[in-house]
Parts: C-alpha cells; structure tokens; sequence
C-alpha cells in the first residue's frame, strides 16, 4: 500500500490525514474538489515530494477510475458533512454521498484496488438505543446526512459482497481539532471566544459525544488500511468516552480563561425527532484488530486545538459572527 488516494483531501480530516501518510513514508495522490478558484482548501500550503494534488469531483466515472491509476489503497473521505445544510439540500447529499461512493468503488473495482476505506460516520447509528455503541447497534437515519451516509456504507459493502471489493468501512465518531470547519460545536466555540465574542451562540446543549482528536481519527484509518482482517468490516474509531455539550463548553471556557455567557440561538436547534441526543462508543473491534487506542486526552486535544485557533493567520479563516451552516 505505497501509493494511496485521499478524496476529500482539502477538507479537515482528510489533510491530516495526507499529511500523517506523507511522514509514514507514503506516495500520496490527494483529491481537492474542484473549483475555478484552484482552491485546494486545507493542502494550500502543504507542499512535498511524494504530493501529488488532483481537482476534481467524486461525482464523475471518469474522472475516479483515472485518478486511481497505479494506487493500492483508495481512502475516501470526501462527502458533504454538514447536518442542517442536508435538511435544505438533500438531493445534494445523494448525489455526492451516495452516488460519489458508488463511483468510488466502481472505479476501484475497474483499477483493481487492493484496499478501499470508506468513512462512515456514528450519526448513523442515531440517538445510543443501548451503550456503548458497537458495531451491531442497529441504523436510525435521523437526518438526510445520515441516511446517505447509511445508503454509502450499504454501497460499499455491496462491492464487498458481489465482487470482492476489498472494503472497509470505517465509523469515526465525532472528531475535532484544527482547521475544522466552524459548523461543528468545537470549532464554533473556540473561533467565537478567540474573536472577543462574549455572549457565545449555541444549538442545544443537553446531547452527549464521544469526541476524537483529529490525529487520533487519522491513526486509526491508517491502522486499518493495514489490517487483512478489517476487509469486509465496519469499524468504529472512537474513545469510548462521553461528554455533554454543555461541559464540553464550560471546558473550552475554562481552558480559555474568558468570561462568557452561553445563549441559546434558536436557528441551530435540530428538530426534535432529528437531534441525536446520545453517541458514546465502543471500541473493542478496533482495538482486537490493530492494537489501536486513542493517545489524545480531551484535554489535551483541546488544547491544541484552542491554540491553533488562537493564532491569528488561522481564525481569520473564520466567520465567528456569523452561524455557519
Ligand atoms: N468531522 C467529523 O466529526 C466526522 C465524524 C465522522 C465522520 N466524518 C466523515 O469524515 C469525512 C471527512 O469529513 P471532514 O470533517 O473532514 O469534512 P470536510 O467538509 O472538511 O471534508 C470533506 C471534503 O470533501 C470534499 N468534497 C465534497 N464534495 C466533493 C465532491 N463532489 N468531489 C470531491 N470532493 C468533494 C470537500 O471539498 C471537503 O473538503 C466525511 O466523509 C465525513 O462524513 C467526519
């Protein structure tokens, strides 16, 4: 597995994790999305020897099976993540997650990949029936996101089934860090203290999260692209920790020594069916797997995320005053 794909390689995660397989000694081809502005998001400044950046969509049958030429193992990342906007642009949500998955594993199966990661997500297991969440927990699409997030996973597994396709599924669950966009709860509340905000816009604040440090995420799909046992597989990357919202908030505040007061802003309340009130996971399958566990503390985690945020040249990345959707 010396020549990967990354999708979604512009984006949060997936530019960690090029930049972690680039340091383990990878060749790695990274897609951004494509746009006009030959924008590649998060790889702007990252330049190396064994980087090669490719424009282009996921969406496109073409454009995939020619971007796989010569590559082991495709991770694919790339998706539209953002709940609220799923509820105002659903179709786009089928066509990028589920469709672009498909093609994914078309082309893959046209190139002969040897390894295809796919990244689910734990809002598709809905609010916790029981915890910790394992792999068995059954699938409650509570949002457009979810179900398509849902139907990829299906897809993927499909190719497993009908043709061998060597699959993994992998579930992170919620993760944060730096260069994350500000829709999450993290992020939106660090970028709006940095920026001086003292009277800090918040959804509801009562659901739980098992929260993973971005570098955490990334060891894990790497763990996993390694692991014979794991094809055919849904994994969960995940800490096996819960936190609520409001402490993750009262955290961030403290580490951040500001003076602030939280208020409800109605706009980022979910509807109450679509609200995941509970995800704590549990980590046992990774862990029998690859020996993987998470290094980040969520304090520590915190803190370097904070201090990224902190510099000016990156939270001037951010619309603190405004809500990003
Ligand atoms: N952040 C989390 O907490 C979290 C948790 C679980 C799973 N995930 C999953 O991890 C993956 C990465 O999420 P992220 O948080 O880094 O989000 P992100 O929005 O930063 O990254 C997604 C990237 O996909 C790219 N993309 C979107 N549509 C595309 C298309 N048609 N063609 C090519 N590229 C396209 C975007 O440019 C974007 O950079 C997603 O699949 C997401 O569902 C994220």
């Amino acid at each position: 597995m010396k020549h990967v794909l990354v999708t979604g390689a512009d984006g949060f995660i997936g530019s960690h994790l090029t930049e972690m397989l680039l340091e383990q000694g990878f060749f790695v081809r990274a897609l951004a999305y494509y746009n006009s502005f030959n924008d590649w998001g998060w790889l702007q400044d990252i330049r190396h020897k064994n980087l090669e950046i490719i424009s282009g969509d996921i969406r496109d049958p073409y454009f995939c099976k020619h971007s796989m030429a010569s590559i082991d193992t495709v991770f694919h990342l790339a998706a539209l993540i953002a709940i609220p906007y799923s509820y105002i642009a659903p179709d786009s949500y089928v066509a990028t997650n589920i469709s672009g998955t498909l093609t994914i594993c078309q082309a893959a199966k046209e190139q002969n990949v040897k390894r295809v990661l796919i990244t689910s997500t734990s809002e598709v297991y809905g609010t916790a029936q029981y915890v910790p969440i394992d792999e068995n927990h059954p699938k409650q699409p509570q949002s457009p996101y979810s179900a398509s997030k849902i139907g990829a996973d299906a897809i993927a597994l499909s190719f497993y089934h009908a043709f061998n396709l060597p699959v993994t599924i992998v579930r992170p669950f919620n993760t944060y860090g730096p260069r994350q966009s500000a829709r999450a709860i993290i992020p939106t509340i660090i970028s709006q203290i940095a920026s001086g905000i003292k009277e800090i816009k918040v959804g509801d604040v009562t659901p739980t999260r098992d929260f993973n440090y971005v570098l955490d995420t990334c060891r894990g799909f790497i763990e996993l692209a390694q692991c014979e046992a794991a094809i055919g597989e849904e994994v969960n990357i995940c800490t096996g920790k819960e936190i609520s919202m409001h402490d993750t908030l009262l955290r961030i505040a403290h580490i951040m020594n500001a003076d602030v007061r939280f208020i409800e802003d109605k706009a980022r309340i979910r509807p109450k069916n679509s609200e995941v009130f509970r995800l704590l996971g549990n980590n046992e399958k990774i862990k029998k797997l690859t020996g993987f566990t998470p290094k980040y503390s969520l304090e520590q985690g915190l803190h370097e995320t904070i201090q990224w945020f902190s510099l000016p040249e990156n939270l001037k990345k951010y619309k603190a005053d405004i809500y990003n959707v």
